[in-house]
């Protein structure tokens, strides 16, 4: 069985490989990805000879390339990990977004069309499994959750060009009969995510004792999940899931990005020996996101009443392994810290108004 995983050596797809390229020793994984910006080798370091593993340094935007593999390799199950994943970057530059997000998934489900379908009906087994995030709903008030059946509704270029490939998927399965399941999680944190996202570049900049920058009065709520029961349900979903579905995955995990930002001046003081107090001091609030969700929930009844998934972290367990990989991985942080790095810490907070 031919698994190909685009992606994998970003935040969610290295975390997916590390659990799954072990415990599946008869699948055979390629892990498509063009190692961008947010891709680190170093994460792929103790699967990178296993005998059922493969890199294969592809843009997915390249279908010729993407077709000279499938003749090489034709892949079984598609996992579609791959995407440019920064709500701010796709403010600041959203070309790159609809060209990945977009014209990327076209080709890989294009790719499975042409590989799996005799005549008019497809091979048996096959599944494209895309991964997309809750943000295709929008935005939440101060009550209720996100379902399989709310209306789509993106906010920033991300979040558009992420709900566009949802209804590509769902467009090959309607028309082509192509199997496909989609998974909607929402924020996830742990080990290996790139140091732009809230968590780890807030852990960073505390290690460092620089700024910590939270837009507008750090109100909005987002719904926390484990890196690791985001893959393990993943995992689940590709095993036990039906075709045709969506599902939500999330942890029950609301909290308030100051509240975060919080716990982490604790969680970091405790590791450091540094006072609270100075951490806490840190804290700058600065010129909010243009367009910036409120809220977001995840009701995730679905999963676990259909397939029995349940998140197995708690956010306080999670936040403390979280800090302390990153304390404990400076060979990994100062890999993906390059200049292009600093480039763009320069270009999104560079000219950001303090509030305070
Ligand atoms: P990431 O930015 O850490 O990693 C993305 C990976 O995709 C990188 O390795 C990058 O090199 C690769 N990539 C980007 N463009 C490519 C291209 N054109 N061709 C080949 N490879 C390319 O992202 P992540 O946080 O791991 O997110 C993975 C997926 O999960 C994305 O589809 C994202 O939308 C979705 N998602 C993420 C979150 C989250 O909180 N991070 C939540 C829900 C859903
Ligand atoms: P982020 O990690 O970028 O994820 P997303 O935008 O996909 O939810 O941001 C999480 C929350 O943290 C979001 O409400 C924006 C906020 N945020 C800050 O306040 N400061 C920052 O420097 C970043 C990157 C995010």
């Amino acid at each position: 069985m031919n698994v190909w995983v685009t992606g994998g050596a970003g935040f969610i797809g290295s975390n997916f490989l590390l659990r799954f390229v072990p415990e599946r020793p008869n699948w055979y994984f390629v892990n498509i990805d063009k190692l961008g910006y947010a891709a680190n080798p170093l994460s792929l370091e103790p699967i990178a000879n296993a005998p059922n593993y493969r890199l294969a340094h592809i843009d997915i935007c390249d279908f010729e390339a993407l077709e000279r593999l499938a003749v090489e390799c034709p892949p079984d199950i598609i996992v579609h990990f791959a995407a440019e994943s920064h709500v701010d970057r796709s403010i600041l530059g959203p070309r790159a977004f609809v060209q990945t997000n977009v014209e990327g998934t076209f080709n890989l489900l294009e790719i499975a069309r042409r590989h799996w379908m005799r005549g008019r009906s497809v091979v048996d087994g096959r599944v494209f499994h895309h991964v997309s995030t809750d943000e295709v709903f929008g935005s939440l008030g101060p009550t209720g959750r996100f379902s399989e059946e709310s209306r789509y509704d993106p906010s920033s270029p991300y979040a558009a060009t992420k709900a566009a490939s949802d209804h590509l998927v769902r467009a090959y399965g309607k028309t082509y009969g192509l199997p496909f399941r989609i998974t909607n999680s929402s924020n996830n944190y742990g080990p290996r995510q790139f140091p732009e996202k809230l968590i780890p570049l807030m852990i960073l900049n505390l290690l460092e004792r620089k700024p910590l920058p939270i837009y507008g009065r750090g109100l909005n709520v987002r719904d926390w999940l484990y890196v690791e029961d985001h893959v393990d349900a993943i995992g689940v979903v590709i095993e036990k899931g039906r075709n045709g579905e969506s599902y939500n995955i999330g942890a029950h995990c609301e909290r308030r990005n100051i509240d975060v930002v919080d716990a982490l001046c604790q969680i970091v003081a405790k590791h450091t020996g540094a006072s609270v107090e100075e951490l806490l001091a840190l804290k700058t609030f600065v010129e909010d996101r243009p367009g910036h969700d409120l809220r977001y929930a995840i009701d995730a009844s679905k999963i676990q009443r259909e397939l029995g998934w349940r998140p197995k972290e708690s956010f306080e367990s999670g936040l403390e392994k979280t800090v302390r990989w990153y304390i404990e991985n400076r060979r990994w942080v100062d890999a993906v810290r390059s200049g292009a790095y600093l480039e763009w810490i320069e270009a999104n907070y560079g000219r950001r108004k303090r509030l305070s």
